[in-house]
């Protein structure tokens, strides 16, 4: 690499002589230390030194071990790598990677799954103890000292004002025209603070570095490695269905007067459902949108293209490798439409409340009546976490979830009689889409909520065993009637036959 660009991307020029390999950053890096990483999505995560550290330990043979947080998920290699050398002892709050996960799910890391709204709080209160390091992926740092993020703010902000010391892996791979596109802004202290001046998705309410005291920075790492761009599995005929099944429900609610075609703000959860989603509301009716949600996908840059999309707000951009290229080229195009905030803004509970947002977020399993699970695979192995689902779900003007009515090739049903783990209770789920149908479950009681979800949601195969289980449950009165000795046997006859059938 060019170091004179690194040096130019270095305006503040005191910190010029802290420039140094990754492998020397690594070296500030000791055994029982907590480690704050940037990277959300696997976009703008922090690199070169997390691989740097693992190298070190696999070539000494040291027993070092550390507390690993980040913003969400971060780079394949990061987390796989750290993971095989043994590095990580504790992990929040969000990951997707399949080596960490096995690791987690063996018992070997101890994994704390958080509302990713509510990590920066902890941090500042001190409820997860100090950070001893913070390394923060950055594309420029102003000629004031102010750090330029890249691809994703995540959780660095804070990161940077309350780590022990910082690293700054500066990439030159990464876009010097992302600046001006953050928006960092860190709450005061409770209980006494300022609510947040946030209005509309389109403001502003803080600036577009992110401050760290100088003085804590004590490297300054090159690297030019591009991000871990997520390819997420292409579309089917079932995530289309659903996806059709939400916009004629959109359309319902625009009769009914409680909506107009430019919809409310637009969170949308990772993975292919949401391509979907976005891709039916490029050729739809609905114009001048506006999204305020943690992840921006290729989807939602083709909604800006076509002109469907006003403005988008997230704290990351996490694109498809074609896509990625393409956006970074032309980010200027999009500047006044986009803005980075840090994944507690973004994920705000208030901000949520208050814009009215309409979340779709994607469920493992729902019960029959509409406790979700998003996070456990048979209510014991944890999938990748609760991400910022429950921070949407539970403060949305509208909380959809949806899922495949079935999984593993339809041995699993997805609509079960008592979910096997619950991130989201009945009360966070308004409405439910599978491809056999959409539920509308507002004002509803469980009894009704149970029959509804059954008729609409369940896949036909496992539609009788829905109702003999409910008709059983019925005998027994209640509110939310059950057999507890059958509500878990589904999943027990998962576990001992390969089929819940
Ligand atoms: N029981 C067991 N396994 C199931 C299942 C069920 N009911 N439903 C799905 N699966 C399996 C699938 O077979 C697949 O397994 P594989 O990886 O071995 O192929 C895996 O779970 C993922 O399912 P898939 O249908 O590919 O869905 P997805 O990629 O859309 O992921 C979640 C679904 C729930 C795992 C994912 O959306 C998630 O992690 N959500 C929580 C965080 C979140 O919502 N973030 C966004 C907030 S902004």
């Amino acid at each position: 690499m060019d170091l004179c660009e690194v040096e130019s991307r270095i305006r503040y020029t005191p910190l010029q002589n802290r420039i140094m390999s990754a492998m020397d950053a690594a070296s500030f890096i000791e055994d029982g230390m907590t480690v704050g990483i940037s990277g959300f999505t696997r976009a703008g995560d922090a690199k070169a030194v997390p691989m740097a550290l693992a190298q070190r330990v696999r070539e000494s043979g040291e027993s070092l071990h550390i507390n690993l947080w980040t913003g969400a998920s971060v780079a394949e290699q990061v987390d796989e790598t750290l993971t095989e050398a043994g590095i990580i002892a504790r992990r929040l709050p969000y990951q997707t990677n399949k080596v960490l996960r096995d690791a987690i799910n063996r018992g070997e890391v101890m994994y704390m799954d958080q509302h990713l709204s509510l990590t920066g709080e902890w941090v500042r209160e001190g409820q997860l103890g100090r950070l001893n390091v913070a390394i923060l992926e950055a594309v420029a740092i102003t000629e004031q000292g102010g750090i330029i993020l890249s691809t994703s703010v995540g959780n660095s902000p804070v990161f940077a004002r309350y780590a022990d010391k910082v690293i700054i892996e500066l990439n030159c791979n990464q876009s010097p025209l992302l600046e001006g596109i953050h928006d960092i802004y860190i709450p005061g202290p409770r209980s006494h603070r300022e609510p947040l001046q946030l209005w509309d998705v389109r403001d502003r309410i803080g600036t577009p570095y992110t401050y760290v005291d100088p003085n804590k920075i004590v490297a300054i790492v090159p690297t030019d490695q591009p991000d871990n761009f997520v390819d997420f599995a292409p579309g089917d005929a079932e995530t289309d269905r659903i996806a059709e099944f939400l916009l004629d429900f959109f359309e319902q609610e625009i009769e009914l007067g409680r909506m107009t075609y430019t919809l409310r703000p637009l969170q949308s959860g990772v993975g292919s459902v949401s391509n979907a989603v976005l891709a039916g509301l490029s050729r739809s009716r609905f114009h001048d949108l506006l999204m305020y949600s943690e992840v921006l996908q290729d989807g939602v840059f083709d909604l800006l293209d076509s002109g469907k999309l006003n403005f988008a707000s997230a704290t990351a951009i996490s694109l498809s490798p074609r896509r990625g290229i393409e956006v970074m080229k032309k980010l200027d195009e999009y500047r006044d439409r986009l803005i980075l905030r840090p994944q507690e803004i973004s994920n705000h509970p208030q901000l949520i409340r208050q814009l009215g947002i309409i979340a779709m977020n994607t469920a493992l399993e729902a019960d029959i009546y509409g406790n979700v699970n998003s996070t456990h695979v048979m209510g014991t192995h944890i999938m990748n976490g609760i991400g910022g689902s429950g921070d949407f779900a539970r403060n949305a003007y509208l909380s959809i979830f949806v899922t495949k009515s079935t999984a593993k090739g339809g041995k699993i049903s997805s609509i079960v009689p008592m979910a096997s783990h619950v991130d989201h209770t009945e009360h966070d789920v308004e409405i439910l889409v599978t491809e056999q149908g959409l539920a509308d479950l507002r004002g509803l009681a469980p009894r009704e909520r149970a029959e509804i979800i059954i008729e609409k949601c369940a896949h036909p195969s496992f539609q009788p065993a829905l109702r003999d289980y409910y008709e059983a449950a019925l005998k027994g009165g209640g509110q939310t009637p059950h057999v507890l000795e059958k509500a878990l046997s589904w999943h027990a006859r998962y576990k001992e036959t390969g089929s819940m059938l």
